[in-house]
């Protein structure tokens, strides 16, 4: 076990923000975990755990220690009823998951292809896209407590699954590292969700027919859309979707369609309606939108931070940019979008 200190956590988020932690520690396996738990100086001081780093905005150094999942193995478990259950390691990367079952032939994570992340951070926020969430495959999951180091069981009911919503979000927060995520697959999938957004567009565009579609085409058709309108975090910093697509009432959302006919709407079975934030931040001018510092001798200005040009729901760090600007930016563009529309947008991302 090795504690290491003031280490930058560059490295480890997908904004690229350029902050420090004051300890930093890798565990492998369970056993490994419930070490470094029982370690005085972890003991002490408060604890963040990092997966992919993909859905925080790191806005100052971390006083404590930061505790880094890579557990990564996988088992796959033959179930009776033409079902597999896919036993995976919370720090093993969530793409590199859903590539292995579609490389083995099994359905159910297709639609969820190319999410950034971990496995062990996928249940905290639901992970979901493209008609499909990660409730619709979870069977159960595996916890170690942060106070008592002890592992225990989560199934299905347990976890609270809302949109990007979960327990551990909620009454568990802080309290829990997921060590190992079980998801129920199909063995040999006949039918797909293909009804979400451009799917169908795609594969037509991809020459392939209804009849001889399979997990692999699904996969291929989500990560040419997500390609097409999401930055590459390899690329340009940032955590996907920043807000959340946000939840109104029929009665207020009749209101804001007599004066803006063209707002989308999607009933949700709460009977509620869910608007597209991306929507309303585009509409409220701020797609594509850039800010930096100013340039060398009257130069142009070098942008730093902004709104993705293509997905006005993903905020980006071009380079440079601090997390405390990126989280000024969002809190204009919440401002902004509720001056216009009077709805509140809310973070996705974990802001620290
Ligand atoms: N839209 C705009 N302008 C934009 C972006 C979107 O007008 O700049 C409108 C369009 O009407 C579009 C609609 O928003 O039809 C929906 O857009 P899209 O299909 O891109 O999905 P989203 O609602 O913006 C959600 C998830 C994404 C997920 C996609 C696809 C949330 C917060 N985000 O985005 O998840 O990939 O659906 O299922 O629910 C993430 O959570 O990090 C994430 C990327």
């Amino acid at each position: 076990m090795i504690l290491e200190e003031n280490v930058s956590l560059r490295p480890y988020n997908t904004f690229g923000m350029d902050v420090r932690a004051r300890w930093f520690a890798r565990f492998r396996t369970t056993e490994e975990l419930r070490e470094l738990l029982a370690d005085p100086t972890v003991q002490a001081n408060e604890k963040l755990i990092l997966g992919g780093g993909s859905n925080m905005l790191l806005t100052k150094d971390f006083p404590g220690v930061v505790l880094k999942n890579e557990i990564s193995d996988v088992e796959f478990v033959d179930m009776p009823d033409g079902h597999v259950l896919v036993l995976a390691g919370g720090g093993m990367g969530w793409h590199d998951l859903v590539e292995q079952t579609i490389e083995a032939g099994f359905g159910g994570l297709e639609n969820l292809s190319l999410i950034p992340g971990t496995v062990g951070a996928a249940p905290l926020q639901n992970i979901g896209a493209y008609g499909t969430e990660l409730k619709d495959v979870f069977d159960h999951l595996e916890a170690v407590s942060m106070q008592t180091g002890e592992v225990r069981r989560f199934n299905a009911p347990d976890c609270g699954f809302g949109y990007r919503e979960s327990v551990f979000k909620r009454e568990l927060k802080g309290q829990f590292i997921v060590v190992m995520v079980a998801l129920k697959l199909k063995r040999s999938p006949t039918d797909f969700r293909t009804d979400y957004g451009d799917i169908q567009t795609t594969l037509r565009e991809m020459g392939v027919g209804a009849d001889q579609l399979t997990a692999r085409h699904v996969s291929a058709a989500v990560q040419q859309i997500r390609r097409s309108k999401l930055p590459d975090p390899a690329q340009v910093g940032n955590a996907g979707s920043f807000f959340k697509n946000p939840e109104i009432s029929v009665t207020q959302y009749e209101t804001l369609k007599e004066q803006f006919p063209n707002v989308p709407g999607y009933v949700t079975a709460m009977g509620r309606v869910k608007v597209p934030a991306g929507w309303l931040i585009e509409q409220a001018g701020w797609k594509g939108h850039q800010r930096g510092t100013p340039g060398v001798a009257g130069g142009a200005p070098i942008p730093t931070h902004g709104v993705h040009d293509r997905q006005a729901l993903v905020l980006v760090n071009h380079g440079g940019a601090k997390g405390d600007e990126v989280w000024a930016l969002a809190q204009e563009i919440i401002a902004s979008v509720e001056t216009k529309f009077g709805v509140l947008l809310s973070p996705e991302v974990n802001v620290l």
